[in-house]
């Protein structure tokens, strides 16, 4: 029995469909890693076609892809790694930039996720000489995570990728949600694609998939990648049931992603309403909400209790901060829940602490 009948937590909690679980159980498979998968090759197409790159190497998780991609990237250690403060390898990577690359973070202080080369250029003209760290790496997020969902604006990606390009350094962008920023503004993800060096899309966040990302690159990039996929056991054996799953989840849910905005809007509307919670829906971009908690007696971790006990899960990750996710399996009914549920706590305790 599942434990929380609506699930805010993440994105990737999402059921596979019945049809994308029949693709899968009707997928041809081969050895991955001889590259005779077929149905991970014509995964593998797809994706350097979307994305207008050569080549590309299917893994298991987003996750491996970034920590690959930096390792391939950076050449001597403690190379520096250019990243927002909020960039998902810094807080979830289980330190993956020092443990994998061999690198370190050079942190920036961005807005919402989104930095400039006002903010890189400092960094990125210091380090020239033989007694300072090399920026290797400008690493972006398209669209952000715990930048709240913001979307990278294609001029200040040209800017940054052309600057860092112009000294030296390699650009990486971790597309988790770039089909996101694709739906949000229309712009190809091949167009978002062309000013990286490496990117990769991920088939479990909005796409439903129970699994899979595909990185890419040059053919030389991904030739070097394979040699750290296997170095971290990530060699796939018969891996076409998985890549079936994102084969399906590439035709048929991408088209879904508008709707899951749109609900994440009129969530965003609704939640608005209340008095202790604070959000400004112009911040709403993607399918994420972070909002603030600002409740006179009750915390944003007592509130995400209250949640639970309802059946409903969020993601407190302060005193005063939620999170919210929005995915395939989040219904219309599920949202006016969650705001009814918000409400009901938010008021219930203001009156019993009033009484008292
Ligand atoms: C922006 C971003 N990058 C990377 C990841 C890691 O992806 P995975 O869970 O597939 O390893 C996530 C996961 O939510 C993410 O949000």
């Amino acid at each position: 029995m599942k434990k929380y009948k609506i699930d805010f937590f993440s994105d990737t909690n999402t059921n596979p469909s019945k049809r994308m679980r029949q693709a899968m159980c009707q997928a041809e498979v081969g050895n991955e890693v001889a590259g005779e998968d077929p149905t991970v090759n014509k995964l593998l197409e797809k994706v350097c076609e979307l994305l207008g790159k050569e080549a590309a190497v299917f893994l298991p998780s987003g996750m491996m892809c970034n920590g690959i991609a930096y390792r391939v990237l950076c050449k001597r250690r403690g190379d520096l790694i250019v990243l927002d403060k909020t960039a998902h390898p810094l807080l979830k990577g289980a330190g993956l930039i020092a443990g994998l690359a061999q690198a370190e973070p050079h942190v920036i202080n961005g807005n919402r996720g989104i930095f400039t080369v006002n903010d890189i250029e400092p960094i990125i003209s210091k380090s020239k000489g033989y007694n300072q760290p090399a920026v290797r790496v400008v690493s972006i997020e398209q669209s952000t995570n715990f930048g709240g969902g913001s979307i990278w604006p294609l001029k200040i990606i040209e800017d940054v990728c052309s600057l860092a390009h112009s000294n030296n350094s390699y650009t990486h962008m971790d597309g988790a949600r770039l089909l996101n920023a694709v739906a949000e503004t229309g712009i190809s993800a091949a167009e978002y694609s062309k000013h990286f060096d490496s990117v990769w899309i991920d088939f479990s966040k909005c796409l439903g998939a129970p699994m899979g990302a595909v990185l890419a690159g040059s053919r030389a990039f991904i030739e070097e990648a394979w040699y750290y996929k296997f170095q971290q056991g990530g060699g796939l054996h018969q891996a076409g049931i998985i890549a079936a799953g994102c084969l399906y989840a590439l035709e048929h849910n991408i088209s879904k992603i508008t709707e899951i905005h749109a609900r994440t809007k009129q969530l965003a509307i609704l939640l608005s309403e209340l008095s202790f919670i604070k959000l400004d829906i112009k911040d709403i971009e993607t399918n994420i909400i972070l909002l603030k908690f600002d409740h006179p007696y009750l915390s944003a971790f007592e509130a995400q209790a209250g949640l639970a006990q309802k059946g409903i899960r969020v993601f407190a990750f302060s005193d005063e901060h939620i999170r919210l996710l929005l995915h395939l399996d989040i219904t219309l009914t599920d949202i006016n829940e969650v705001f009814l549920a918000f409400k009901e706590i938010g008021e219930r305790s203001s009156l019993t602490m009033r009484a008292s």
